[in-house]
């Protein structure tokens, strides 16, 4: 079995905020991030596939055609959006970035056409914060 990282950047911004919850609740669970007009982050994604190399062309997945899918499926939805928003799933659901790498998982699989497996997601919002959600 071999696996394959590959990165990606876009900005969003949120505000993380549970209509689950009261105000002083959330500004208490959520500190500076439940400020009412948001916040941004500069993110970086990162999708890993998995699976056996094509005997014929020595490679698991086309780099190439996954950089289209990852873009249509997920950058071009997300970069440079406020996600709560822009985001219909971020309407309801508190666009964490726990949330987050689940809404990005699953809009990836909606097409998924490739051989490989998606293997996870991880995503980085802070320098300190790293994400990772794993399919296997
Ligand atoms: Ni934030």
């Amino acid at each position: 079995m071999t696996r394959i990282t590959r990165g990606y950047r876009f900005v969003a911004s949120h505000r993380l905020h549970s209509a689950q919850l009261t105000e002083a609740e959330n500004a208490e669970l959520y500190g500076k991030c439940n400020y009412p007009f948001g916040h941004g982050h500069n993110y970086s994604m990162e999708v890993s596939v998995s699976g056996e190399v094509d005997g014929r062309t020595g490679r698991l997945v086309d780099i190439g055609a996954l950089d289209a899918y990852v873009d249509r499926q997920v950058i071009q939805t997300f970069d440079h959006r406020d996600m709560n928003q822009d985001i219909p799933q971020f309407r309801d659901v508190v666009p964490t970035t726990e949330n987050l790498s689940r809404e990005i998982s699953r809009r990836l699989k909606e097409e998924w056409k490739f051989t490989a497996v998606l293997d996870g997601v991880r995503i980085r919002e802070t320098e300190r914060n790293l994400f990772e959600l794993r399919e296997t």
